[in-house]
């Protein structure tokens, strides 16, 4: 794999830089022809993916650059509407490649199936006789998916919760710990858990309700670890150690507040999920599992922690769930979603979900030195004032000029942009 740190990149024609990514991913014709569509999805697909389909909506796909993770080079796919956040990753990822790149540990690809038995007459006893029962409840599970369990997934365990109180008074909780290997799991688990109904009622005496998964797929958990030199976050005006420190306040004020861990998080899932979205995954239930999990203490805390190391560096960790798959759902189907595997590199589900954390941490990694070291609204402006003269109906050549003469006046807005423009058109700007 060539290195993903390819200076300039961001400064070539759109064109040169779909060539430089497809030569870099060494990418097949169809897939070249596949990532310059307008659309990348035609209507015939569409109308199969989901219902009732008036058309098909365009987002951009881009490509964050600098990316070392398990000391392999990647350049990450993203889709999102958002100005800054790929030129941020990038930014972090160059930061975090000075420390030796992202390194990652990650579970086995472990989803938990939920049945919901109600009116159970003994809930103790029930219990008991479910838990006896578990080797068959697993063969059982088994027989639901052969090609997966020869791929070397399928049900891994059991486990019964006792819910004491609810609207509705007890219940008891089963849950399938099933590995779904590449797949994003929803459709094998629930399928296998619909299997193990029938019995789960007579075993337990009670009435089953309820058979799906659960978002919060905490037997799924991922990591990824990053160290910044602090040398790399010296500034003008600042000691060496000093935007270290800034990180790391920035960190304890999440740690310490729910109402800036929901901003710290939000961050975070910036980068997740346009790389979930530009995969074809189900960005919902990455986001749902994330936010659970972060919750699952009782308050809700930031999923990444900052910390000074003996060194004086800068090192981030981040753990989160992350269900993504690399097989089935979207990530086949849309021909986008397939190129973004392909210029990943990726084949397995696993290894997605650890480029996925690295991701995630890089992501906070850029707000936090951003809003630490140089305040937002800096960046930001300059590009949503790009975004606000594009809309008005300037060129890209155009929004260049007009997106300065707006930052220099302290004044973004959509009036500013169509008047500069004028002038500019009628040859009067200067
Ligand atoms: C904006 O989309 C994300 C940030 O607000 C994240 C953060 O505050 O950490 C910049």
């Amino acid at each position: 794999m060539p290195s993903s740190r390819i200076p300039g990149f961001y400064r070539l024609s759109l064109d040169a830089r779909r060539d430089c990514v497809a030569d870099w991913a060494d990418l097949s014709d169809d897939a070249r022809n596949a990532l310059s569509e307008v659309s990348g999805l035609d209507q015939a697909l569409a109308e199969r993916m989901i219902e009732n389909v008036v058309g098909v909506y365009g987002l951009p796909l881009a490509v964050a650059t600098n990316f070392l993770v398990d000391g392999v080079d990647r350049l990450i796919p993203m889709v999102v509407e958002e100005p800054s956040v790929v030129a941020g990753l990038g930014y972090a990822a160059r930061l975090v490649r000075d420390g030796g790149g992202f390194h990652t540990s990650v579970d086995d690809p472990v989803m938990i199936g939920q049945v919901q038995i109600l009116d159970v007459p003994d809930p103790a006893a029930s219990r008991q006789r479910l838990l006896a029962s578990k080797d068959a409840l697993l063969a059982l599970a088994n027989e639901q998916d052969p090609v997966l369990v020869r791929l070397g997934g399928g049900a891994r365990d059991i486990k019964v919760r006792s819910l004491e109180s609810s609207p509705v008074g007890a219940m008891l909780i089963l849950h399938l710990h099933y590995d779904v290997r590449d797949a994003m799991g929803a459709n094998a688990v629930n399928t296998a858990i619909e299997a193990l109904a029938p019995r789960i009622e007579s075993l337990s005496g009670g009435r089953v309700g309820l058979r799906i998964l659960t978002n919060l797929a905490d037997q799924r958990l991922v990591r990824a670890r990053a160290i910044v030199p602090q040398g790399a976050l010296a500034m003008r005006g600042l000691a060496a150690d000093e935007g270290v420190q800034r990180i790391i306040e920035a960190y304890a004020f999440a740690a310490a507040d729910p109402y800036r861990a929901a901003t710290h998080n939000k961050g975070i899932m910036n980068g997740i999920d346009a790389l979930a979205l530009a995969t074809g995954n189900d960005w919902r239930a990455i986001e749902a599992g994330a936010h659970a999990f972060a919750a699952r203490e009782g308050g809700y805390a930031p999923l990444s922690r900052w910390e000074r190391n003996a060194d004086g560096d800068l090192v981030g960790t981040i753990e989160l769930p992350i269900a993504a798959g690399t097989f089935g759902g979207a990530t086949r189907v849309h021909p986008k979603a397939r190129v973004a595997l392909d210029i990943l590199g990726v084949e397995h589900a696993q290894e997605l979900a650890g480029i996925m954390a690295s991701v995630g941490l890089g992501q906070n990694l850029a707000a936090l030195r951003a809003l630490a070291m140089e305040g937002i609204q800096e960046g930001h402006m300059k590009l949503h004032a790009r975004q606000v003269a594009m809309a008005a109906g300037a060129n890209p050549k155009e929004a260049q000029v007009v997106a300065k003469r707006m930052v220099e006046e302290r004044a973004v807005r959509s009036d500013r942009a169509e008047a500069i423009l004028i002038q500019l058109r009628s040859g009067a700007a200067q």
